[in-house]
Order: structure tokens, then C-alpha cells, then sequence
């Protein structure tokens, strides 16, 4: 440590006047300096903006700072091995030494620190335990402790809640699902304070041998609970069903995983957790309108979740050691080098995350943080951690919505390169605005009925925001435009043309496109065609939502940009799709971009927006009103068209496929277009073959069925792929393949994407043959 282990050679170009390339700021880098804890992505903006990948001569460490570099050496777990990831980053003194092997201290091997093909062959084995469908069962233990835990204290005012709910909840959890007899808080606590300091932590030489007395302690425990286990191997949870597979599978599981596992899960998966929930809450209340918004609308605790994770998580740097000579965001890092991973940092790269430093619970991507790691040994139990940190938020937005941070109190953490969450967090309340003491209804007795609990990451159903209609007004004969605001007056997203906004109520929901004043903050507009034949939601918009009415808005969303670089531009709508070309017309307007507008419809009386198109777009308008005689000739709208120009269409099925047909010959980027629906995109499960996903990144083998979507198959199975339409339209599914042909069925993906078979849209398209693998 300490000693510059760079080929200066290698850097020249980078080198300082003194011929190291370790740069001021970097030399200066020191996880142990109280400031790496109290904001880790803020103590490294620096790097992340000017050298995101650097040499540490303190730590003795490659330091990764951004998002894509993060996660594509956690990808890489042949050139990237896991195996220093529990190594003493502090070495131990011969005294520590002493120490531990006076209490036979021998960590090993474990799962998260195990080399391939060992890891993967164990993780199978070891897997089922972990999968959604076994986990629902933790849900009522979870939620029945959250409530008995908050009595103790709801009428107090006042609480420390990791001493009094956060710790001892994922502990009393994490033993469940260990299948571990009850063993003491306190003494865990300090266990785990002892294994992180010795494993994570820089402690001083003194310091270090109370330390190594807690972990040897620490191992004889973990040992005797083994053994009292091993012998009599029937009960439930996974430490006995690892220990059955030990005995089926000693290969694979061997006595040596046994022993070094049982001590660290102990910590695993508990501390992590205890840790995220505390950060959760802190970072909630302490962005009050976030806070607002969860107790306002719950269904958005999921994706809130999330998004504590991005910008606060309990895990926030991993490590990796290089196999072979390698090559990471540019930089070269030679065989041997220790990697250190800031995944708190990579969480706020401005390249992935729009507005990084924003907390914001509507943030559709936050699901794509780094705090679970990434790939083959991503964490096992995301969805135990989850799964808590929902209950908990649930059960406190109902019965202390008014909770406050004590305010100016110290926030203390352990200091270590890793596991990061507050000592205490003291919240204050006045017990006589508890909602259960004015509406007897709310007391945790009385609570609602849960729908059905969903584990794994958020379903995209349930990023809605609240707002109000302001405006319902007829626009032609069978539509209806409808304008929303904030409920409070506040601003509403920025959107561009193209763009979308789900409406949800009555049990519906239903994208359409945006099409009011783009520049307008305070509100949003679409017009619904009413589809007297349709599934009952455009109906139930129309009908029953009235001025005042609150309604859920998810979005908005653009996957239908406008490409504002062309020299000239054909808009064509047809029916109801005047709405997204309306949004663009006005665009170009603005830009001064030229452009012609064709409008079709049936009669002048059913075409929505009409007065308006005529108004701002009269000279770049042409109507085609088959009751006129003037239905749209489409090779004439696109006579002239060239690679420099873009058309852009939007109606139903059969205008589009023409458009395709018409313009075969044109370059790539010249159509783009949007369908009203997936039509043809389902599953037929009568018609369907099974087939085998094989994901490389995660080294699993998903078997699908001829009644499940390859998306439902993967979610099934534990792995997060974001969803929102499920019908092959929006594209938020998008998994990237390597390999096998693909039987394409979204409405998103370009002939020359389908053709070049890099990438499949997992909700609807499926496997061609027997076999697909996939980069996931
Ligand atoms: C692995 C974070 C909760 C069990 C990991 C890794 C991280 C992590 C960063 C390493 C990933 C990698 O190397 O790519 C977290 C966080 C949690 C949490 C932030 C809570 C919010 C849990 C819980 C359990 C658990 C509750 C078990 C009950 C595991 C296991 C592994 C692991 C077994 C090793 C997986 C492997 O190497 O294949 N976790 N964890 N974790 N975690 Fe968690
Ligand atoms: Fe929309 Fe698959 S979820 S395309």
C-alpha cells in the first residue's frame, strides 16, 4: 500500500511533473475520512466528472466511479474476481493473527467471493429459497412485527428508530428465513459492528485486537449454531436446506462454505438491510414533498424503494480483483490490481440518471441502481430487503404521515469502505394527530386489505402521480379533451413532443399521447377517443370522469422522439393520432423547421382538434375527409421523400403497414411511427412452443413456457426486467441477445433492428427455436 503501482511508462501522456500519473485529488482519497461516509457521491463528483477510474495509493486500490464501468466489471466475474470480496482491506497485525487463530478463525470461501464455475454451480443449488413465490410467505411475518414494533412506540412522540424497529425487525427476519434459533440482538449487533470494522474498516492497531476478540467470538458462534443445526438437519429455512444440500452435494457445498457462510450471512442479511431502511427513511423525510407524495398515493412505495437505494443505499462500494491485464473506462489496469467499486457513486452518474441528484419517487429508472451489485453475483436476497423496506414504509405513511426528522441531530456512521447506514434516527411526531386516534378506522386493526403483494421490483403500474382534471370538453364527435393539473398548483414534468402520459382510474389504464402547450408547467392534455366497441377504459374516461375528479397520471414517457435534425419533415395522422403529430407540428413551428401536416379522417364533425390544427397549422395543413371524397392517397403524401427529411405517422394498423411497404427502399431513419395498439403482439399459448433462456451475465437457464411470456418466465425466476405496456409498444423491456433467432412480435423494434438480432422486446417476442441467449 501506498507504493504507486503503475507502469509510469504506460501513463507518459498522463504523467505529473514528479512521473506519477496518481493525480492530486486522487492521492488525496480516503475512504476512512468521515466525509467518504456522510455523502459518498458527493465526496467523489470529482472523479466521476474528471477521472473516473483512479488509482488510490492509500487504499492500494483501482477506484470506479461511473455507471457503465461500475457495472461492466460486475458483469465480468471471469476477468473481474469477487474472490477479495470479504479480504481484510485493513491487513491484520501479527497480533490479530494470534488472535483469530486462538479461536480457530478460518474464512473462506463463501458464495459471494467464490470463483467461477464453483459459484455458479452452488448458487443453483442454493437458489430456491430466494425466488418470489417461496418469499410471500415472509410478507404477514414482516408486517405483523412492523405493527407490534410501531404500538410500542406510536404514542410516544418521539423514537429512535433503528434502536427501536430497523434493527431488530431484518434481524429477527434474517433468522427466520436462516432458519437460525433466536440468538441475542445485542450480542449480533456488536458481532457485526466487529466483522464489518475487521473486513471493511481501517481501525488502528489497538483497535484492531478488541475488534478481532468480537469476530473470533464472533466465528465460535456462528460454528456452535451450525453445529446444533447439523445435527439435527430437519428444520426450515435456508441454513438447513444448505446444509441438506451439504450433505446431498458435499462438492458442490462443502464443510468449509458451511462454516464461513454461516457467520457471514448472519451479517448479510441483516445489517444490509437494517441499514437500507434507515437510509430509506432518512432520505424520505428529509425531502418532505418525496414523503408527501408516498403517504399521498402508497402504490408508489415500491419505486420509492428504489430510488432510497439509488441515492442512499446500505452496500456502496464492492470489490473486484483483475485475473488478467484489463482495460476499464479506458484506463489500463494491470493483472492483480484490487478494484474498488463505488456503486454510491455510480448511482448518480449524470450519464445514466437524468438528475442524479434529485430524489425523485416518480424515477422510472431508479430500478437500475448498482446497490444489489450486477450479473452472476448479484444479490441473492434484493427482494427480503425489498420486501421490508415496502412494509415498513406502508405501515408509517398510514399511521405517522406526520412523522418528522428531529432536526439538527449528528448522523453517525461506522466508518468502512462499504456498509453504510446511520447509528441512530430520531423522529418526532405529536401522538395526538395520530390518524388513529382521530379516525378509529386507520389503527392497524382496522387496516386495509393488501392486495395481492408483489415481490421483486416495482411494477411500473405503480409510478402514478395524483392530479386533478381541471377541463373536460368535447372536441368532434366522439372524443373528449381532457386537462390535468397538480392538485396543489404545482408544476408538472417538462415533456417533448412525442411524448405520453398513462391516465389510471376506475380500474384502467391507458396511454395517450400529449398534446397541449409544451411549454405550459401547470398542465397537461390529451384527447380520448371514446371506443364505443373498446375494453371499457376509453369509455370510462369519457363518461364518467368529471372537472374535479382525481385521477393517477404515470409518465410523461417518450418513446416516439422527434428527430429534430432532418430538413424537412411529413406528418401524417390519421383519426385520434393527430394528437402526437399536433405536439410535433407545434415543435417545428417553433424550431422553423419545414414541414406539412395530413390529417385524415371521416367526417370534419369526428375530427378531434380540428379547429385547432387549422388555427396553428393552416398553411402546412392538408385534410383528407373521406365523407368529402378526399381519403388519403399515401403514395402521393410520400412522393419526394428523401434520406434527409422524416415522416412520421400515427394511426391504426393498416396505415402503418402501408407506410412500411412504401418506404422499404428509404434509409433506416426516416420512418418513425406510432400504432394505436399491440395488436397481434399476445401470447397463444395453444400455438406457442416452450423454449430456453440462457441468461450469461447471471449464468442462469430460464425454461419458458408456452403459456408465459418470456418476461413472466424471467421475473418468475428473480431477475429484474422492467415492464410497462406488456404488449410489445413501449419498450421498456428491451433485453439485448447474443445469440439464437428470435421470434419478433413487439411494435418497436425497425426491420433493420429485427435483422441485425441484437436485442428482443421480452414481454411479447420469444425464442424462434429451441434456444436464446441473453445478456442479462
Ligand atoms: C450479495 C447488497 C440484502 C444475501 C450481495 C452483493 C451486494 C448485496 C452488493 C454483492 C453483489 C455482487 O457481487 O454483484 C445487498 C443489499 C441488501 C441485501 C443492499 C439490502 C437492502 C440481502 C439479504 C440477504 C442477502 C436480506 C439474505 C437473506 C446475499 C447473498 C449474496 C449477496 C447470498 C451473494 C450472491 C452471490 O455471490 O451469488 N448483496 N444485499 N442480501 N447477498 Fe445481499
Ligand atoms: Fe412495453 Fe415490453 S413492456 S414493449
Amino acid at each position: 500500500m501506498g507504493r504507486c503501482p503503475v507502469d509510469h511508462s504506460t501513463f507518459a501522456q498522463a504523467a505529473t511533473p514528479g512521473g506519477c500519473p496518481v493525480s492530486a485529488n486522487a492521492a488525496a482519497f480516503n475512504p476512512f475520512e468521515p466525509a467518504y461516509m456522510q455523502a459518498p457521491a458527493e465526496y467523489l463528483r470529482w472523479a466521476r466528472e474528471q477521472e473516473p477510474v483512479f488509482f488510490s495509493p492509500q487504499l492500494g486500490y483501482w477506484v470506479v466511479t461511473r455507471y457503465e464501468d461500475v457495472k461492466a466489471v460486475f458483469r465480468d466475474n471471469l476477468l473481474f474476481s469477487p474472490s477479495i470480496a470479504l479480504e481484510k482491506i485493513t491487513p491484520a497485525t501479527p497480533e490479530v493473527m494470534s488472535i483469530l487463530q486462538r479461536y480457530g478463525f478460518a474464512m473462506n470461501r463463501t458464495m459471494v467471493n467464490e470463483d467461477e464455475p464453483d459459484h455458479m454451480e452452488r448458487r443453483r443449488l442454493l437458489m430456491d429459497a430466494f425466488l418470489p413465490e417461496r418469499l410471500i410467505t415472509l410478507e404477514p411475518m414482516v408486517r405483523h412485527l412492523a405493527r407490534q414494533y410501531m404500538d410500542r412506540f406510536v404514542n410516544q412522540g418521539r423514537a429512535d428508530l433503528v434502536a427501536e424497529m430497523f434493527y431488530e425487525i431484518p434481524l429477527n427476519i434474517a433468522l427466520k428465513f436462516l432458519g437460525v434459533p433466536d440468538e441475542g440482538a445485542e450480542q449480533l449487533r456488536q458481532f457485526a459492528v466487529a466483522h464489518t470494522l475487521n473486513t471493511w474498516g481501517r481501525p488502528t492497531p489497538q483497535e484492531q485486537l478488541e475488534i478481532a476478540e468480537n469476530v473470533g467470538r464472533f466465528w465460535q458462534t456462528a460454528q456452535q449454531i451450525l453445529d446444533t443445526m447439523r445435527a439435527q438437519p430437519v428444520g426450515e429455512g435456508w441454513m438447513y436446506e444448505t446444509i441438506r444440500q451439504h450433505l446431498l452435494h458435499p462438492d458442490v457445498v462443502p464443510e468449509s462454505y458451511l462454516r464461513s457462510m454461516m457467520m457471514a450471512i448472519l451479517a448479510a442479511a441483516h445489517e444490509t438491510t437494517s441499514n437500507a431502511t434507515a437510509n430509506a427513511f432518512l432520505t424520505l423525510l428529509s425531502h418532505r414533498k418525496a414523503w408527501e407524495d408516498i403517504c399521498a398515493n402508497p402504490a408508489l412505495i415500491p419505486n420509492a424503494v428504489e430510488e432510497c437505494l439509488r441515492v442512499a443505499g446500505s452496500i456502496i462500494a464492492w470489490r473486484r480483483q483483475a485475473t488478467a491485464d484489463a482495460v476499464v473506462g479506458g484506463v489500463p489496469i494491470p493483472k492483480g490490481s484490487k478494484l474498488l467499486l463505488v456503486q454510491a457513486s455510480a448511482n448518480f452518474d449524470p450519464r445514466h440518471f437524468e438528475n442524479p441528484d434529485e430524489v425523485d419517487v416518480y424515477r422510472e429508472a431508479a430500478v437500475e441502481h448498482l446497490t444489489f451489485g450486477y450479473g452472476a453475483h448479484q444479490c441473492m436476497g434484493k427482494n427480503i430487503g425489498r420486501l421490508q423496506m415496502r412494509v415498513f414504509l406502508e405501515e408509517f405513511v398510514r399511521r405517522l404521515p406526520h412523522m418528522r426528522l428531529v432536526e439538527g441531530q449528528p448522523l453517525e456512521y461506522l466508518s468502512n469502505t462499504s456498509f453504510r447506514g446511520p447509528a441512530q434516527l430520531w423522529v418526532e411526531w405529536n401522538p395526538a394527530r395520530n390518524p388513529e386516534r382521530l379516525q378509529a378506522h386507520s389503527a392497524p386493526e382496522h387496516a386495509p386489505e393488501q392486495a395481492p403483494f408483489y415481490i421483486g421490483p416495482p411494477a411500473k403500474d405503480s409510478i402514478t402521480r395524483t392530479v386533478v382534471l381541471k377541463e373536460k370538453q368535447p372536441e368532434g364527435t366522439s372524443a373528449f379533451r381532457l386537462v390535468f393539473a397538480d392538485p396543489q398548483g404545482a408544476a408538472l414534468p417538462a415533456w417533448s413532443a412525442g411524448a405520453h402520459v398513462d391516465v389510471v382510474a376506475g380500474g384502467f389504464r391507458r396511454k395517450y399521447s400529449l398534446c397541449g402547450a409544451a411549454h405550459d408547467r401547470q398542465h397537461l392534455q390529451v384527447v380520448i377517443q371514446r371506443e364505443a366497441e373498446g375494453r371499457g377504459g376509453s369509455r370510462h374516461f369519457c363518461d364518467q370522469l368529471q372537472p374535479g375528479d382525481t385521477v393517477q397520471l404515470a409518465g410523461p414517457k417518450n418513446l416516439f422522439r422527434l428527430d429534430e435534425t432532418a430538413d424537412h419533415y411529413v406528418l401524417i395522422a390519421a383519426g385520434i393520432g393527430i394528437t402526437p403529430m399536433l405536439a410535433m407540428a407545434d415543435r417545428l413551428q417553433r424550431l422553423g423547421k419545414p414541414y406539412v401536416l395530413h390529417y385524415a379522417g371521416r367526417s370534419r364533425a369526428q375530427m378531434a382538434l380540428l379547429p385547432r390544427a387549422l388555427q396553428d397549422h393552416g398553411p402546412a395543413l392538408t385534410l383528407h375527409v373521406k365523407d368529402e371524397g378526399g381519403r388519403m392517397h399515401l403514395p402521393t403524401v410520400v412522393a419526394g421523400v428523401q434520406a434527409n427529411h422524416r415522416v412520421y405517422a400515427c394511426g391504426p394498423n393498416r396505415l402503418i403497414d402501408e407506410l412500411e411497404a412504401l418506404g422499404a427502399q428509404w434509409p433506416e431513419q426516416v420512418l418513425h411511427y406510432e400504432h394505436f395498439s399491440g395488436e397481434g403482439s399476445g401470447l397463444q399459448s395453444d400455438k406457442e412452443h416452450a423454449f430456453v433462456a440462457v441468461l450469461k451475465d447471471s449464468g442462469l437457464e430460464v425454461t419458458v413456457p408456452p403459456d408465459r411470456t418470456l418476461l413472466q418466465a424471467l421475473q418468475a425466476a428473480g431477475v429484474d426486467v422492467p415492464c410497462d405496456c406488456g404488449e410489445g409498444l413501449c419498450g421498456t423491456c428491451e433485453v439485448a441477445v447474443v445469440s439464437g433467432e428470435v421470434d419478433h412480435r413487439d411494435k418497436v423494434l425497425t426491420k433493420a433492428e429485427r435483422a441485425a438480432n441484437t436485442r428482443l422486446l421480452a414481454c411479447c417476442s420469444r425464442a424462434a427455436g429451441q434456444k436464446v441467449v441473453l445478456a442479462l
